[in-house]
């Protein structure tokens, strides 16, 4: 049986190009990303590129799926098949990558892609709990009124300016690439029959007392079932998504969930991933109105929040008197509710919810995009290892919403990015940034790259 690698798809890719353009210096290419020459100095903390070409020959690529394919033979030198997540990223930021994954499998038939993603979903799965940065939290905050925390080094808060900080376990991130490094060794660890786990996954694996966190794995089973309709992983889904429901409600309002077990913020993005992954399971899972249920009391709690403000975007939370905070509207609260809004209305349809959805989006483009169409969040382009997600998550929902309630605002904003993305955010190794606009900003990263990856997604789906 013919195992993919990186490697491989990224020959893949480059035959695929091949075909298009016909350059006298392209077999040249091919020769320079035959060897390790090629991806060795993005895998050794990849400080630039180190080798010439003759030709950018990416940057005359024009058909989307072709250009998320080059990304996707990118990002897979970031995998690390012993970990199951993507090295230069956190824990909640490869959930997002799974779900780009995902995404891109769900838009691009290509058998080669189609194989490397159920994979990566059959890897991450069994790997990935062993590095979660705070495991145990969550049932022991359930079983004791005190709780005595798990003090792994793993926390997230948020500074006087509004912005994220997250902290890993001591040695959490390291590397594991070296001088030894070899494509094989993903090769063989990417083997094994996607569709049979050995044993059912338990959701309090993948707990790790951040909601949002949490939630984000629900939506990236979710993605895996989607392509695989292995139903092990829509289990899982469920299993995460009820473990959150006993976050609800909180001290504001009766209702919502709080962002951590510390209960001590109740934010936008934790409170709009409980609305879309109820609303997707509704449309998946056996119980649909059990979650149509939970989907319908976080909207209605959500609304009453005000976190919605007069321009139509939403802010990061709430104050201790439950009002809205005014802080950061970041790319990503103005994204997930969207994919929320688009699912529920599928699962028990309602216009008020696309028309809300299209507000906020409609509100988010104006205020987040520069005058040529492409979006910042307010502290780019570095705002650390958080907000380096964001934008991607955006593009992810609104194309979304786009097929719902198809709209040329979107498709405007969906091909401003991916196009900008591919001519002024990606190195010579096709290594995408954080800074959409450009120029390049090195290093890039497994949490920019795939987030910037989405936007070339959405782009394969608007024409
Ligand atoms: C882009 O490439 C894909 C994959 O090769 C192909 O199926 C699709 O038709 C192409 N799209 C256009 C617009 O040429
Ligand atoms: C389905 O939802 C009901 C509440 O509507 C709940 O009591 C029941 O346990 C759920 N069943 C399953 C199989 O999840
Ligand atoms: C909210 O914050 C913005 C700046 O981010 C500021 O211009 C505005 O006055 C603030 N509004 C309130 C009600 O505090
Ligand atoms: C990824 O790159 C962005 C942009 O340079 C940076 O802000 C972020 O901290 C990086 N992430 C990690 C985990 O180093």
């Amino acid at each position: 049986m013919h195992i993919l690698s990186s490697l491989s798809f990224a020959l893949y890719a480059f035959s695929q190009a091949r075909s298009l353009l016909k350059t006298p210096s392209y077999d040249f290419l091919v020769e320079q990303g035959q060897g390790h020459t090629r991806l060795r100095p993005h895998v050794q903390g990849y400080v630039g590129v180190q080798y010439q070409e003759p030709l950018n020959l990416a940057a005359s690529i024009t058909n989307a799926t072709t250009r998320a394919e080059f990304a996707l033979s990118a990002l897979q030198i970031w995998y690390n098949a012993g970990t199951g997540l993507w090295n230069t990223c956190g824990w909640w930021n490869s959930a997002n990558v799974l779900t780009m994954v995902s995404n891109l499998a769900k838009y691009d038939s290509n058998p080669q892609l189609q194989d490397l993603a159920k994979r990566i979903f059959a890897n991450t799965i069994t790997q990935a709990p062993a590095k979660n940065p705070l495991p145990g939290v969550e049932t022991q905050t359930l079983n004791q009124k005190k709780v005595s925390l798990a003090n792994t080094g793993y926390d997230k808060s948020m500074d006087d300016e509004g912005e994220l900080i997250t902290t890993y376990p001591e040695g959490w991130s390291k590397i594991r690439w070296d001088e030894d490094y070899k494509v094989e060794d993903i090769k063989l660890k990417l083997q094994g029959d996607p569709a049979n786990l050995a044993a059912a996954p338990n959701p309090n694996d993948w707990l790790d007392g951040f909601y949002d966190d949490d939630l984000w794995w629900a939506l990236g089973w979710i993605g895996a079932y989607d392509i695989t309709k292995n139903m092990q992983y829509l289990q899982l889904a469920e299993g995460i998504f009820m473990a959150t429901t006993k976050a609800w409600p909180t001290r504001c309002g009766n209702g919502g969930i709080f962002w951590s077990y510390k209960k001590d913020y109740m934010n936008a993005i934790a409170n709009e991933l409980f609305l879309s992954t109820a609303a997707h399971l509704a449309n998946r899972a056996q119980n649909k109105s059990f979650y149509v249920d939970w989907a319908k009391r976080e909207l209605d709690w959500f609304q009453k929040t005000g976190m919605i403000n007069d321009r139509g975007t939403i802010n990061d939370g709430l104050t201790e008197q439950c009002k809205n905070n005014n802080q950061t509207t970041w790319s990503y609260n103005q994204g997930v509710i969207l994919g929320g809004l688009v699912e529920l209305n599928k699962a028990s349809p309602d216009p008020s919810y696309l028309t809300l959805a299209a507000k906020i989006a409609k509100a988010a483009i104006k205020e987040l995009s520069d005058s040529n169409g492409v979006l910042h969040d307010k502290c780019g382009p570095l705002c650390g290892g958080d907000a380096s997600q964001f934008k991607g998550i955006f593009v992810r929902n609104l194309q979304l919403l786009h097929e719902a309630a198809p709209d040329a605002t979107y498709i405007k904003s969906i091909q401003a990015n991916a196009n900008s993305i591919w001519n002024n955010n990606r190195d010579e190794g096709n290594m995408l940034s954080i800074n959409w606009a450009g120029p390049f900003i090195a290093p890039a990263n497994a949490s920019t790259h795939s987030s910037s990856m989405d936007a070339l997604v959405a782009a394969i789906t608007v024409k």
